[in-house]
């Protein structure tokens, strides 16, 4: 397994381009299922869950076409030759579960395995089930499988969810295109993502209304058609790589970006003392070395409040601010696997339940970290660029799963990093 080895104290400088979004990606990939056309998807992130992504399609019978640095995807689902998403796919990336609402809403029928939980929570998926219930569908598990069935089709309704989830809107969504009659979702997720996704479906011939709001309206139509689409920016990687240059201290600008996407990150940043610039499609990033950070709290929330995505990166920050952080995380209920790590490298942090406090240290020392899910191992990569000596972060392929050329991007502003074969696990 390879490791990845950084080394701080140098300020970083240049431009650094964002990549298309993945977790975006990811659903409109799923969204290939709804037609019988080619969608299209261009700024198509290449990582391993969308490549991942792309091996299951295949297995349902999706012609794909994807050359190697195009960033341009082709997915043709002419015919749907089987819809059985198995164990082993499912549980290596869990927004392989994604696939299960389109094959319903075009088949009539699907057997997709139940995704378990994961290292940052139980993670069920109660409510896309139900959503897929209130449209008439039967659901069973059996074997660790949910097997779903519409045979004369799903149908419109209202779906009222008890707490915001993103997946369950996408899921919902998706699937109420091609449901008869009308489908309303209250209390729907408005993460960008899902403005996303609902913009595609609409290119395909989807009528949807309420795009960025808690309550999307749509109106069932019997066919979707093909579409060319490009995916939006990764939100997360931009307010990554931000927190990279906010820890290092210099200045870049990230390009490709939409920076009211980021307004919760940049306002927290703002409040740690980091210059932030920003124009129609770019962010400036700037902190000088010499000028400490200050301390800055965190409450995780739905969009547009702070992202549980974005929440290890500012942890990872906030070990060397001026002062003490309270993070508090409410969207999963494990999500500070990072904090131990980042001890490691002589952070003071307490965690007590769904509550994370972090004292500022003057110092942080390289050492040998594990990476243990794609946005904790990210915060070791910050916290590496305020430390002394090389730090070196093991278990990378959780940022292969995520962070599209993460290596080039970050020595391309300046950052002493490689990536080695083998660990010392
Ligand atoms: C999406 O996960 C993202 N994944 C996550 O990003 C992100 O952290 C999360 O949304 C929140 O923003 C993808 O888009 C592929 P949820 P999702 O349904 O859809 C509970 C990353 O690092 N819940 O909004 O799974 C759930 O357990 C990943 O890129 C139920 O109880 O998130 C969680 O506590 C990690 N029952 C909360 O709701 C359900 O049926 C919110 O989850 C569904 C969710």
């Amino acid at each position: 397994m390879d490791r990845i080895i950084l080394s701080g104290g140098t300020p970083l400088s240049g431009s650094l381009p964002i990549s298309g979004a993945k977790n975006s990606a990811l659903k409109l990939q799923a969204a290939s299922l709804l037609t019988s056309q080619p969608l299209v998807l261009t700024n198509m992130p290449e990582l391993a869950d969308t490549r991942f992504m792309v091996q299951l399609l295949e297995q349902l019978g999706v012609q794909v076409f994807w050359p190697k640095g195009s960033g341009r995807l082709s997915m043709h689902a002419e015919a749907i030759t089987s819809s059985i998403a198995p164990y082993d796919l499912v549980r290596k990336m869990r927004a392989t579960f994604n696939v299960l609402g389109p094959l319903l809403a075009r088949e009539g029928h699907a057997t997709v395995s139940l995704p378990g939980g994961c290292a940052i929570g139980a993670r069920p998926v109660d409510l896309h089930l139900k959503a897929f219930e209130a449209m008439g569908a039967d659901i069973h598990i059996e074997a660790g499988y949910v097997k779903a069935a519409a045979l004369r089709g799903l149908k419109g309704a209202r779906v009222v969810f008890p707490f915001v989830s993103v997946g369950a809107t996408e899921h919902a969504l998706m699937a109420a295109t091609l449901a008869r009659g009308e489908t309303v979702l209250e209390n729907a997720a408005r993460e960008p993502e899902i403005g996303d996704l609902a913009s595609c479906l609409i290119a395909m011939g989807a009528k949807i209304d309420g795009i960025g709001t808690s309550t999307l309206t749509i109106q069932g139509v019997d066919s979707l058609h093909g579409a060319n689409w490009k995916v939006i920016p990764d939100r997360i990687e931009a307010g990554t790589y931000a927190c990279c240059v906010a820890a290092a201290g210099g200045g870049v600008t990230l390009t490709d970006v939409v920076p009211s996407t980021l307004s919760s990150l940049l306002d927290v940043l703002s409040r740690a003392g980091v210059s932030i610039e920003t124009g129609e499609d770019w962010i400036k990033v700037s902190r000088t070395p010499s000028s400490p950070l200050k301390a800055v709290d965190i409450d995780t929330q739905p969009y547009p409040g702070f992202p549980t995505d974005l929440q290890a990166q500012v942890m990872g920050l906030m070990t060397m601010a001026e002062g003490a952080s309270i993070f508090r995380e409410n969207i999963f209920e494990n999500r500070f696997m990072h904090a131990p790590e980042l001890r490691r490298l002589g952070a003071d942090i307490t965690v007590r339940g769904s509550e994370a406090v972090v004292r500022g240290v003057k110092e942080l020392k390289g050492a040998p970290v594990m990476a243990t899910d794609l946005r904790a191992s990210v915060s070791l990569v910050i916290a590496a660029l305020m430390a002394d000596d090389e730090t070196s972060i093991s278990r990378v392929y959780h940022l292969d799963r995520g962070f599209e050329r993460l290596e080039e991007k970050l020595s391309g502003v300046g950052v002493t990093i490689r990536r080695a074969s083998g660990s010392d696990e």
